[in-house]
């Protein structure tokens, strides 16, 4: 049996949560031969709940499970962590603006990216899941000038699973059968899900699909999803938001399908003229526990224009913040 590692949440005792420890407990992250010592960090008044959560994890019985850790001290559930889920955020409250949302939330990912640089595994693997989440992961990233700034990283994959799906029922065809998704951009409405590189059964999908369901159908599903799903269930999405959040760390530790590629959010280094440093969704591959842009993508002026426009409201919320970045 290999050395256990150690896995950081931070929101755990909320409801993505509770979808997603008893996953990564169970191996489905990080394989079925990796055990892991889940480090759970929650805010004080939630303790309480959190202790729930963890006396469910031991009575599972996990044989991965090789400790629990819970506290509201972040350099405490940061130690030595191999893996950090930054999934706790603070939430949109009655007349906030989103200026209010953006500095709230860059208060919390600013402590958490000082505790990560201070106590966390020089390679520790930062996924951000709390929205807006490729904000709140640029700023943990600028507030950890000590570690390598491609550690931190932000959810896209439950919009590209959401995409997925969506071309695949369009196409009468499944999942398994598509291949070549792409999710430009921010985790927010102004998202580009492109469907120009994506392929169904090896063909090319827009040849599948007419431009008038691409545009009019497909774009705004796949960025309005969210909001759909609150609509119907009367609560966010939390399961699929954490099994897409197995998916990027599985993917970033284990590597991504062979002759595939995915999305993530990722620091810029300035590819497809993105500006450098934003935490923007890329279609990336995912090799030795490592991941790179994939290069060469053709552009055309429909999705530059739309690659440009979400490219455009990160860099307004950059600034945003920009009094508290480092
Ligand atoms: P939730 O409200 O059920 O749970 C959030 C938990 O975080 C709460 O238990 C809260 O006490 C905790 N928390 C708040 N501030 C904290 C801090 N400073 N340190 C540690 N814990 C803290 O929310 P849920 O449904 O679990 O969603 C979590 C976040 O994920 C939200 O920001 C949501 O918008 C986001 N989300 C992101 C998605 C993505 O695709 N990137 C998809 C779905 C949700």
């Amino acid at each position: 049996m290999k050395a256990p590692v150690r896995v950081a949440v931070t929101g755990a005792a909320g409801q993505i949560s509770y979808s997603l420890l008893f996953r990564i407990a169970s191996g489905e992250m990080l394989g079925k031969d990796q055990p892991v010592i889940l480090q759970l960090l929650e805010i004080t008044p939630a303790l309480e709940a959190l202790k729930g959560v963890a006396m469910e994890l031991e009575d599972c019985a996990f044989p991965l499970l090789a400790g629990i850790v819970q506290s509201d001290d972040a350099t405490v559930a940061f130690k030595d962590a191999d893996y950090a889920l930054l999934v706790g955020a603070r939430p949109r409250g009655p007349g906030m603006e989103r200026k209010d949302l953006l500095e709230a939330n860059a208060a919390i990912f600013s402590a958490q990216g000082k505790a990560l640089n201070d106590v966390a595994s020089r390679d520790v693997k930062v996924l951000v899941v709390g929205n807006p989440a490729n904000t709140n992961a640029l700023i943990a990233q600028r507030n950890a000038p000590d570690l390598d700034p491609r550690n931190f990283t932000a959810m896209t994959r439950l919009d590209h699973n959401r995409a997925l799906t969506q071309l695949a029922n369009k196409t009468d065809s499944t999942v398994n059968d598509i291949t070549h998704m792409t999710i430009w951009g921010n985790h927010s409405a102004t998202q580009y899900p492109d469907l120009h590189q994506a392929k169904v059964n090896g063909e090319d999908a827009m040849g599948k699909v007419e431009q008038e369901w691409y545009e009019t159908d497909f774009i705004p599903t796949v960025q309005q999803r969210g909001a759909a799903i609150i609509k119907a269930r009367g609560a966010s999405s939390a399961a699929s938001a954490a099994n897409a959040a197995i998916d990027h760390m599985r993917d970033w530790a284990l590597g991504s399908a062979e002759g595939d590629w995915t999305s993530m959010g990722v620091y810029s280094d300035g590819s497809y003229g993105i500006a450098k440093g934003l935490i923007y969704s890329f279609p990336v591959v995912c090799k030795n526990g490592d991941w790179e842009i994939v290069q060469g993508v053709d552009i055309n002026d429909f999705s530059r224009e739309k690659m440009t426009a979400t490219e455009q409201e990160l860099a307004e919320e950059r600034d945003a913040v920009a009094h508290l970045l480092p």
